[in-house]
């Protein structure tokens, strides 16, 4: 192998990996908001890897907890209990719901577990089965999350979708309390929806679906796994509502980079699964508990989601005359550092590219809306540049429209 093993590495995944990404540059190394291609050379991250990283790339304290948990136990199974499974438990049930948690190793994982717990507590509570999700919403790729997922595009061809779910309108209550039938357990929203393009719930909508639930007896879940963790400015996205749910899921930002994820549920939810009912080999891995814990520590000890308004707020302020100037540029939308710049054609593919070719890493939400997630620990000095990255691939793609 040469020194540069771009094309290489890129080859052996064409090769020998089924072709379910879309993938573009190479990655070798990361440090906070930057991340390195063979070659050495440096992209600006604002992707945190899907909302990963939210304390950029080898954190001091998530490496440490790594290193150190690794050479204590790396896996014990759980047939066992282990210190750092214990210890975020605990922080979850403090931080969360004040109830007891489940660990999987996913978004879509954790997901899972949710409706199964859903459907648990609706089968001993008259019968119900029946989740009601919105349209437009991302619940991941597993059958039962695809069938939940409110977008064709990622249900094509997998039919028959797992039966028990709903679909109303995101952001209208009406079509909510429409879908509500006796079969219904519970709601399934996410307080920003980002996959589906980066929409942020109405304050109306979120107070409205906890209402709609408490008046039918029914459960609200929230789906945290992209906006919660920090991301919005709150830890989790539904504080930013006044609003608690039932439940909860997190996953993605929660184990620091490895995979990690947690169904986070209120006292009243706690004891409805029992021994048997669910379970995973992996899920609660002594390592990812341990990132996970050091993630928490270095929120409170470095202030990190407090400062994530302030930091959005200074990103936004760059972006806006940008949005002014170019015709093609719908809105920049989203809530905190989850933020999305809606086009009024489907060229967001274009605009990553030449993003990509000056030096700045972002992700698609949907074809035309560039979602950018920048580490929640972002200085204003990368946001800058990243704002500067911008203008120049927008003057590219857009040729100076409205100028
Ligand atoms: C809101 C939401 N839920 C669930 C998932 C699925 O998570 P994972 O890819 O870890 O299975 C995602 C992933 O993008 C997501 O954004």
């Amino acid at each position: 192998m040469s020194n540069d093993k771009t094309d290489e590495i890129a080859a052996l995944c064409a090769d020998c990996q089924m072709p379910t990404y879309a993938r573009t540059a190479t990655i070798v190394r990361g440090r906070g908001s930057r991340v390195f291609n063979p070659k050495g050379n440096q992209y600006l991250d604002f992707t945190s890897g899907i909302s990963v990283v939210a304390l950029g790339h080898a954190h001091p304290a998530v490496v440490e907890a790594i290193k150190s948990q690794a050479e204590q136990l790396v896996h014990s199974s759980n047939l066992f209990y282990n210190e750092p499974v214990a210890r975020l438990s605990k922080k979850l049930r403090d931080v969360g719901l004040g109830g007891k948690c489940f660990l999987a190793n996913s978004g879509a994982e954790a997901n899972e577990a949710m409706i199964k717990l859903a459907r648990l507590w609706g089968a001993r509570n008259g019968g119900r089965y029946e989740i009601v999700c919105m349209r437009n919403s991302f619940h991941g790729r597993t059958i039962a999350t695809l069938s939940a997922t409110g977008q064709t595009k990622v249900q094509e061809g997998f039919e028959p979708l797992a039966p028990g779910f709903a679909f109303a309108r995101f952001n209208d209550l009406e079509s909510v309390r429409a879908a509500v039938t006796d079969k219904t357990a519970a709601v399934l929203i996410e307080c920003v929806q980002g996959e589906g393009g980066v929409v942020p719930a109405s304050q109306e909508f979120v107070s409205g679906v906890r209402a709609l639930c408490d008046e039918k007896g029914i459960l609200m879940l929230c789906d945290e796994i992209q906006c919660g963790m920090g991301r919005t400015g709150k830890l989790w996205a539904f504080e930013n509502y006044g609003v608690r749910p039932d439940a909860f899921t997190a996953a993605k930002a929660l184990g620091g980079g490895l995979p990690l994820g947690a169904l986070v549920a209120s006292p009243a939810l706690s004891d409805v699964f029992g021994p048997g009912s669910h379970g995973s080999t992996f899920g609660g891995n002594p390592v990812a508990c341990a990132a996970s814990l050091a993630v928490f520590k270095t929120f409170e000890t470095e202030k990190v989601v407090e400062g994530v308004a302030a930091k959005a707020e200074f990103f936004r302020r760059g972006v806006q005359p940008l949005v002014e100037k170019y015709d093609g540029v719908l809105e920049l939308r989203g809530s905190g550092l989850l933020l999305g710049l809606a086009l009024k054609e489907p060229r967001a593919g274009e605009l990553l590219d030449e993003l990509r070719n000056c030096g700045l890493l972002a992700c698609k939400a949907g074809p035309d809306v560039v979602r950018f997630l920048p580490p929640l620990n972002v200085t204003d000095d990368d946001l800058q540049e990243g704002v500067e990255m911008l203008a120049d691939a927008l003057d590219i793609v857009f040729g100076g429209d409205g100028e």
